[in-house]
């Protein structure tokens, strides 16, 4: 079978999938926003080019030198303000109007993209840019996409602030990974789009959907460590095989 057709029949099968869900989940990665310009991880030309993930992604980076990890955060800030969710993005927003409250997005993103396009209930499993954490007191700040400095200060108590942000070596945040685990339990359908799903406990939302029944659609630009759970792979750009997927789910 050609690409084209192998693409043509995974999308049918994939839409047949969600017309019986009734609880619809999705874990997303890096890839989902390369299309916006957000540089992936794994990539040759990714995010951590020129930095060790050590110094600048992890709690002994930051008490190291902290200064080095704010500019590297307020870098990334920076890049993210300057681009737009694209239609991989809008699709989920669509698709979550399909499924109400039945709909759960969980993200590895910390772009903030998805909710931007319009995505309601995210969770945001390794935090956000747009946010930041007083070390001293936990207050958690809405700080937006500026430029913070490399010394923010917490408005609440003085204290010294780090980006809210799951690093390498720290726990996700109890709460959220308990929804984003419930909502992998619950699914009828997992889509798994643009993540090399290597990293953990972020990936075992897939085990645990499998587990449980779901359907699992892989959306990549290639086969990853997730595809040998994937009983659907769409692969291509997701900003071009998502809105295809919700045109064949209209239809
Ligand atoms: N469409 C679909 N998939 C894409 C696209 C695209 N346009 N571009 C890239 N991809 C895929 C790549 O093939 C790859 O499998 O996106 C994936 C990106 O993988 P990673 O860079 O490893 O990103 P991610 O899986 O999100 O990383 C997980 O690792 O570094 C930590 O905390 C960080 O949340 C991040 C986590």
């Amino acid at each position: 079978m050609t690409a084209d057709r192998e693409l043509e029949s995974e999308l049918a099968r994939a839409a047949e999938a969600l017309k019986w869900a009734t609880r619809v989940a999705v874990l997303t990665g890096a890839g989902v926003s390369a299309e916006s310009g957000v540089p992936t991880f794994r990539a040759s030309d990714g995010l951590w080019e020129g930095h060790r993930i050590e110094e600048v992604a992890t709690p002994m980076g930051f008490a190291k030198n902290p200064e080095l990890v704010w500019q590297f955060y307020n870098g990334r800030r920076e890049n993210v303000a300057k681009v737009q969710p694209n239609p991989g993005h809008r699709a989920l927003v669509e698709l979550e109007g399909r499924y109400g409250d039945g709909f759960t997005l969980v993200t590895q993103n910390v772009d903030g993209l998805h909710q931007q396009a319009g995505s309601r209930n995210v969770l945001e499993i390794h935090g956000s840019l747009r946010r930041t954490r007083c070390t001293s007191c936990s207050a958690i700040e809405e700080r937006g996409l500026k430029n913070l400095g490399d010394r923010p200060i917490c408005s609440a108590c003085g204290g010294f602030q780090r980006p809210d942000i799951v690093w390498f070596h720290e726990a996700l945040p109890v709460d959220i990974w308990e929804a984003a685990q419930m909502a992998a339990h619950e699914c009828n359908v997992l889509l798994v789009v643009g993540t090399s799903a290597v990293v953990y406990p972020a990936a075992s939302v897939i085990p645990i959907a499998k587990a449980n029944g779901a359907t699992v659609i892989e959306c990549n630009l290639t086969r990853t460590d997730a595809s040998h759970a994937a009983d659907i792979g769409l692969y291509g750009p997701s900003g071009e095989t998502l809105p295809k997927l919700l045109a064949k789910l209209a239809g």
